[in-house]
């Protein structure tokens, strides 16, 4: 243990050329290194982090400190803000002593300051409304989300190919009952030789796990208008970037649709945004509290589809980082993705505990100035190992640090303060515009009924003209033919500019630009998130 190589370690290991935002100050043993600054360059921030610490370490204050750095430096940022303890950030901090004499120590002046922040939401709750189709989650990720097994999910495969091929955007879980009931009765016969025969059972099953999703106020996140992620990235008039914060408390205890979800924010992201080169600071980047209920639930094939899209994400200039309770959370091929480590102190109450903590203190760079396992569980609160990766992608020597105090406010808003964000927001009426647009359901089952009362009529005439002794036999055609070979359920797919990127990790679906209006959504009584 030396203060004079740590020193010198924090002069030249943090040095940055480009942009950087300061976590703190370095420390050791007792000693607080006023002015060697730990600092995070913005360069590397889309190589991702992971905060962890055990409960009370003051890992959601560092995510209150890292995003209000970076919205001050024009990184717009999205929050997963699970226990709704983050709505703060858009306040300017109380007058508080303890955070002034924090600062003396590092160095560093306290100014107080605020973010400006958009509020999101997945339910009825005020806020911008969060809404994907169906189409937009694909067939992988409904599946999940309904617990399909892999001849369950098979059907679902089929039925957004032959939604696909139809052009029949899948909006929300109508339509999908809609398709499946037709696919099962109606069009029965004419798929069955395109794409195979499909068991009314299995379909039985999908529909009643599709009603228990309904059950849940699913209704309410499926659907029209859908989120566009450009809208995470902007700027207020100063250039600070906007803080976009999701609560999403109520979704807790559902870890498998909170996991799902995400995912599917994350293909949306990936798949609109553009290709960016070496950025000097990224575009986006989304903090997850409480990652731990993403992937403790998700099945291996969740996973892997996390973990590929964060691979590839980097490169749209997005950064991705983790809050959660032990490093150990996070599965290792996900862990070894994560560039920034923050680990705040760590509790060692059983032999788990202990072994959790020596392999945390094995995934840090090697130093001689620490006796990492033991500084795991002694750090106190607003403390915190850090480690980074420079400009170069190499990671900068680990470090003890005291952290800064947040500028923003550290308790949460008043119900006042936040409707009155709210009421001041420049997108919460573009996502609660009621456009009347007829949806695929509506388009589907007037079609349906035009055919089957066609159909009734046709009926009506074989039997009087089987009355009459006749030569000509005539191919009956089937509703499904008349319906899509109708010529105005042919124009629905010119109405629908889609973007099939089901290929990409088999996540997303077709993104159609066909508005369903909200006022035919029916509101559950049971809120899903
Ligand atoms: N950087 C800091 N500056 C000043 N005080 C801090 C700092 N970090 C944490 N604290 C103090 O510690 C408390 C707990 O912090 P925080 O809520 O961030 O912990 P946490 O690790 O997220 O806990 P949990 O696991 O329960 O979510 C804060 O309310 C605050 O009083
Ligand atoms: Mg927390």
């Amino acid at each position: 243990m030396s203060v004079e190589q740590l020193k010198k370690d924090i002069i030249e290991g943090y040095r940055f050329t480009g942009g950087s935002i300061i976590m703190g100050a370095g420390r050791i043993g007792d000693e607080i290194l006023t002015d060697h600054l730990v600092r995070i360059p913005l360069k590397t921030l889309n190589r991702h982090g992971l905060i962890a610490g055990a409960t009370g370490t003051g890992k959601t204050k560092t995510l209150q400190i890292i995003a209000e750095q970076l919205s001050t430096n024009g990184i717009p940022c999205l929050l997963m803000d699970i226990k709704g303890d983050l709505s703060g950030i858009a306040k300017i901090a109380d007058e508080n002593p303890k955070f002034i004499e924090r600062h003396d120590k590092i160095g560093l002046p306290y100014i107080p300051d605020s973010s400006p922040v958009e509020f999101l939401s997945l339910s009825d709750e005020v806020g911008v409304r969060l809404r994907a189709t169906v189409s937009e989650f694909g067939p992988v990720l409904f599946s999940k989300i309904l617990d399909l097994n892999d001849t369950q999910g098979g059907v679902i495969s089929l039925l957004f190919k032959w939604c696909d091929d139809n052009q029949l955007p899948l909006l929300d879980l109508d339509d999908v009952k809609k398709a499946l009931q037709y696919l099962t009765n109606e069009g029965k016969d004419a798929i069955k030789a395109e794409y195979g025969s499909i068991s009314s059972t299995t379909v039985g099953t999908i529909m009643r796990k599709i009603i228990e999703l309904e059950q849940q106020g699913a209704n309410v996140f499926f659907g029209e208008v859908s989120f566009d992620p450009d809208d995470l990235c902007r700027l207020d008039s100063s250039g600070k970037g906007m803080v976009s914060i999701l609560r999403v408390t109520d979704l807790q205890d559902r870890p498998k649709l909170f996991s799902t979800f995400m995912l599917q924010i994350l293909a949306e992201i990936y798949s609109t945004f553009p290709e960016e080169g070496d950025l000097d600071k990224p575009k986006l980047c989304i903090f997850i509290d409480e990652a731990h209920l993403v992937f403790n639930e998700a099945s291996k094939v969740l996973q892997d589809q996390i973990e590929t899209i964060i691979k590839l994400i980097r490169s749209k200039g997005v950064g991705i980082f983790f809050c959660t309770q032990n490093p150990t959370d996070i599965p290792d091929s996900v862990l070894s993705q994560l560039g920034l480590k923050v680990q705040h102190a760590l509790r060692a109450f059983t032999a788990k505990d202990r072994k959790a903590i020596k392999m945390a203190s094995e995934n840090f760079p090697y130093t001689t100035n620490y006796v990492v396992d033991e500084l795991l569980t002694s750090m106190g609160i607003g403390e915190a190992m850090i480690t980074a990766l420079n400009e170069k992608g190499i990671p900068t020597p680990l470090v003890h640090t005291y952290l800064r105090a947040p500028q923003s406010r550290m308790d949460i808003l008043t119900q006042r303060e936040l409707d009155d964000i709210i009421f001041r927001s420049m997108i919460v009426p573009k996502y609660q515009n009621k456009i009347d647009r007829e949806s695929a359901y509506d388009i589907l089952s007037g079609k349906i009924e035009e055919a089957q009362s066609e159909q009734i009529q046709e009926e009506l005439r074989r039997q009087n003209e089987m009355a009459r002794p006749t030569s000509s036999s005539r191919q009956e055609k089937s509703t499904f033919e008349k319906v899509i070979n109708n010529s105005t359920t042919r124009s629905i797919g010119t109405a629908v500019a889609k973007e099939i990127t089901r290929g990409l990790l088999g996540v997303l679906g077709i993104k159609t630009t066909t508005r369903r209006t909200t006022s035919t959504r029916k509101k559950s009584v049971f809120p899903w998130f």
